[in-house]
């Protein structure tokens, strides 16, 4: 049976939003913003369509033997030398036999198919058995163009052959043509593109449906039994039009991937083909085209053997491992497209010597070191003397290729004076498994990711360009994996965490740190637009699910709507059905519809306040439910300045925003009894919400990774805290606060006062010396009932009143050990506002132990304000009148914490 044995793909880490292209040049091609969804993968400064085909092929390899192949061909319109032959350097990067045929397929963006059809053929006819064909592209384009939109970078490769067949081929159908939609002339940089709308009509319309209706034909298949459908064709609404048209269902057609990655030029088809191959099932029959001046239709049926695949990237693990950026002009610069002053250094002689080249092709192309055949020991590069001194063998070293050693970070270093593309420039050396060291770059990596130890992976990267000769230099370097080895010291391990609207943004941060450290996630995301209009899609959650599984953690993707009461219950059952539990609930989903208040209509109003507010409560309720049985769990709900503050025209966000804190400031109460924190945070984070509210500059800031160390906290059993609202951007943190001043009384208090009155003491109402915050709105109708000294009436001396850690640290002192005969209790105080926190006073054997933090098993639990504790400890609150009135609670065992006035003699 001939087919594809083995696929492999290729996205470079870099995501450029497409949303900073037009923040950047909007100005100046407005029409841009139409296609300005989603992000577009590209190249690092040291990639191109060889060092991308190179990784996509080594995915395909993955765990087969290379030494059957016979024959390698690569396309792409954009390979680095128009006369050296690309394949060949491919050849040597995957340490292939000199005996196979290698061949560039190139000019026209169906090259990558013609390849396929074409090694197919070859095995057919019995000329080849195995064949390699992998497809790359990177097209430069101009600044501000819609080609700038559309276009991605990426790779993707088959292998073929009539052994362990995952998809058998079916036959093909070729049109040939000079349509010419767009073209680069030899010497041109940029393709030039004719008008778009026939470009439509008389290309994409008329030539794809009538090769694939000519290959259905001769096949004898209908439409209709296509399970997935391979075609590209960056106009979003034409590619859907033409699915249609052919009579394909919707939910068998293949995403065009706009907004993951961009179209990617002659590996487009094999890209989208990796991911049709990532969810077929056997029995499924693919139909693959590729368009460009004509078209190539192919057609495959899954077979069983697809389930024995070796576990590699795939489609899904090469979209999942990114780096989103919205760094414009970095884009800029990789792709040479700006000139930047490199410094006197980087005018160095950069000519390859092709002798040397040629000498050591193996070890610079294909990493290939040596090892002693005597006592076994690998070395880079190989030499005439065995490295090891007990050795010390000479000219024993046979060939030991080190491309697929593991291997880990010996040292490195960032350096900024060095010349780089992207500096500082990373380097140091690697030590590899079972021997072998090497000096090597680092790359697709940030320095502060680096560590010793860390593991790496050997690339194939551009090592440099010279640009007077016009040759591209390669070379191996390494990348950082994520470390499954964590120093992390507060973990998850265990704990299972809802995110809600977690397919991208703020949402996506906190699910990814969560399930880096140790957390099981449900990513919840509906996938709608901005406002939450449309049908909502799967993608982002099922994007952020793959991340979390390509680094190792464990996540399962929820499309419901937190709007709805279902919605809500559906998604707590879904981790409850996947995990078993709920530990964590962050409420982040979020949508806008901004208008001023008379244009405010009642369905944008509703809108908002359902999918936030009505949302929180969705999903809290039920997981509060499994939270509370389990006597543990942690909430954050997210508030936001506009409703903290107030923001023009975000009436609706507001009312909802604000909403939270209510919700919050009486949940924490219910909550707390179970061992249930709920806290609020008001990020700022530059998001699709906040994109075009904010200048550029200030946006590219605003990582909403520098909101996730707070929010991460707040979902940890080390944070205590509850019923507190925090601000978190840019790496700032603060809390904020509802604060209640001292006030006044005009008049005696049995009859109201007069308006008059009011304004005489208008002053002393708004005064805030002094203002505290209540625990709850007992504490608040208590301050009216029992009215506190206005403001400067009784101002304490500072030097009288402790504060509320160092009563704690005098505990033990005032401890009566005589009175302890007997006694074995925990006390846990929970002071809240500014100065509390959170003590464990232990009484044991006569013995008192005191320390922060939250006990397991408290015997009462004490929750104070901490001017209301220090009020009790200098003796000016009697601790009854404080539980009568509701500043004091107590939890647990009541009349247990009346032993405490006996153990401890508190001085005042
Ligand atoms: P975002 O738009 O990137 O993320 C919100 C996510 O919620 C989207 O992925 C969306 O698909 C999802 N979503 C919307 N409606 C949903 C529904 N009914 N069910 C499930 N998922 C739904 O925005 P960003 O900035 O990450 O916002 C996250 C939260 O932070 C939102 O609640 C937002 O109001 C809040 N916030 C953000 C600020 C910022 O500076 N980015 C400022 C203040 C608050």
């Amino acid at each position: 049976m001939l087919g594809i044995t083995s696929y492999g793909a290729y996205l470079p880490r870099l995501r450029l939003r497409r949303a900073a292209i037009v923040q950047h040049m909007g100005w100046f091609a407005p029409a841009i913003m139409a296609v300005a969804q989603g992000e577009r993968a590209m190249c690092n400064w040291d990639e191109d369509s060889l060092t991308m085909a190179v990784a996509a092929a080594r995915d395909c390899l993955t765990g087969r033997d290379r030494s059957d192949l016979d024959a390698l061909y690569l396309a792409s319109t954009t390979l680095p030398f128009a006369d050296r032959q690309n394949a060949g350097i491919l050849a040597a990067a995957l340490n292939l036999d000199a005996r196979i045929l290698t061949a560039d397929f190139s000019a026209a963006l169906k090259a990558g198919t013609t390849a396929l059809i074409t090694a197919l053929e070859a095995i057919q006819g019995g000329e080849r058995r195995n064949i390699l064909v992998a497809a790359a592209d990177a097209r430069q384009t101009k600044t501000a163009c819609f080609h700038e939109m559309w276009f991605g970078d990426g790779a993707a490769a088959f292998s073929l052959g009539n052994d362990n067949v995952i998809a058998a081929y079916k036959g093909s159908h070729t049109i040939s043509c000079d349509f010419v939609d767009h073209y680069r002339g030899a010497d041109r940089r940029f393709d030039y593109m004719w008008e778009e709308r026939w470009v439509r009509d008389a290309g994409y319309r008329r030539i794809i449906p009538e090769t694939v209706n000519g290959l259905l034909d001769k096949l004898g298949r209908a439409a209709k039994d296509v399970d997935h459908l391979v075609f590209p064709c960056f106009f979003k609404a034409e590619h859907r039009r033409i699915a249609k048209a052919l009579g394909v269902a919707p939910e068998n057609v293949i995403d065009n991937l706009h907004d993951v990655c961009g179209e990617t030029g002659a590996a487009h088809p094999f890209l989208m083909m990796a991911a049709a191959l990532d969810r077929a099932r056997p029995g499924d029959m693919i139909v693959m085209a590729g368009f460009g001046q004509g078209c190539n239709a192919l057609c495959f049926e899954i077979t069983p053997a697809i389930a024995e695949l070796p576990v590699r990237n795939r489609f899904e693990g090469a979209l999942a491992a990114r780096e989103t950026t919205d760094n414009y002009l970095k884009f800029l610069k990789f792709r040479d497209l700006i000139q930047t002053e490199m410094g006197i250094r980087a005018e160095a002689p950069t000519q390859t010597a092709t002798t040397v080249l040629w000498r050591k092709n193996a070890m610079i192309l294909g990493l290939v070191g040596g090892r002693c055949e005597v006592c076994g020991t690998p070395q880079f590069p190989r030499a005439d003397i065995c490295v090891n001194p007990e050795c010390g063998a000479l000219h024993t070293q046979e060939d030991h290729p080190f491309a697929d050693v593991p291997a880990r970070v010996k040292t490195f270093t960032g350096d900024m004076l060095a010349v780089s593309v992207d500096p500082p420039a990373i380097y140091g050396m690697v030590q590899f498994e079972g021997g072998g060291r090497m000096t090597v770059d680092f790359t697709d990596c940030r320095l502060e990711d680096l560590r010793v130890g860390l593991p790496v992976r050997m690339v194939f990267k551009r090592k440099g360009v010279d640009p007077e000769r016009g040759f591209s230099n390669y070379f191996w370097k390494a990348v950082p994996q994520p470390s499954t080895e964590s120093g992390d010291e507060i973990r998850f391990d265990g704990r299972v965490a809802i995110v809600t609207g977690a397919g991208g943004g703020l949402g996506r941060a906190y699910a990814l740190e969560l399930a880096r450290r140790g957390a099981q996630v449900v990513v919840n995301d509906l996938g709608g637009a901005r406002d939450g209009a449309g049908a909502g899609s799967a993608s982002p959650a099922e994007a952020v699910v793959a991340e979390i599984e390509a680094a190792g953690g464990a996540a399962v993707a929820s499309f419901d709507n937190v709007a709805t009461a279902e919605g809500g219950a559906a998604i707590v059952q879904t981790a409850v059905e996947a995990f078993g539990t709920v530990d964590i609930v962050i409420n982040n989903a979020g949508i806008l519809r901004d208008k001023s208040f008379v244009k405010m209509t009642p369905e944008n109003w509703q809108a908002v306040l359902d999918v936030h507010l009505s949302g929180a409560y969705h999903v809290t309720r039920p997981a509060f439910e499994v939270m509370k049985a389990r006597g543990y769990g942690r909430v954050v709900m997210t508030t936001s300045a506009a409703g903290l503050y107030g923001n023009f025209g975000q009436t609706n966000y507001s009312a909802a925003k604000l909403g939270l804190v209510g919700l919050m400031n009486t949940l924490k109460l219910e909550g707390a009894r179970y061992g249930i924190r709920v806290n609020t945070i008001a990020p700022l984070a530059a998001s699709r919400l906040t994109e075009d509210v904010m200048p550029p500059d200030l946006f590219a800031k605003m990582k909403p990774e520098f909101v996730v160390p707070l929010v991460v906290f707040l979902c940890s059993a080390e944070c205590a805290a509850s019923g507190q609202v925090f601000n978190a951007g840019m790496g700032y943190f603060n809390r904020a606060a509802v604060v209640t001043g001292r006030g006044v009384q005009p008049g005696d208090g049995d009859r109201p006062p007069d308006l008059e009155a009011i304004q005489a003491h208008w002053d002393q109402i708004n005064d805030l010396a002094g203002a505290a915050e209540m625990t709850d709105a007992m504490a608040a109708l208590m301050d009216l009932v029992a009215p506190p000294p206005a403001a400067g009436a009784e101002a304490p001396a500072a030097a009288e009143t402790p504060d509320v850690a160092a009563v704690f640290a005098a505990m033990p002192d005032a401890f009566d050990p005589e009175a302890a005969a007997g006694v074995e209790a925990v006390f846990q105080y929970v002071i809240s506002g500014s100065g509390g926190g959170d003590w464990q006073v232990a009484v044991r054997d006569r013995a008192c132990k005191v320390k922060p933090g939250w006990a397991e098993q408290p015997t009462c639990t004490l929750i104070i304000a901490a001017p209301d504790f220090l009020d009790m400890i200098t003796g000016r609150l009697d601790p009854m009148q404080a539980f009568t009135t509701g500043k004091l609670k107590i939890e647990g065992d009541v009349m247990a914490s009346q032993l405490i006035g006996k153990l401890f003699r508190v001085q005042p």
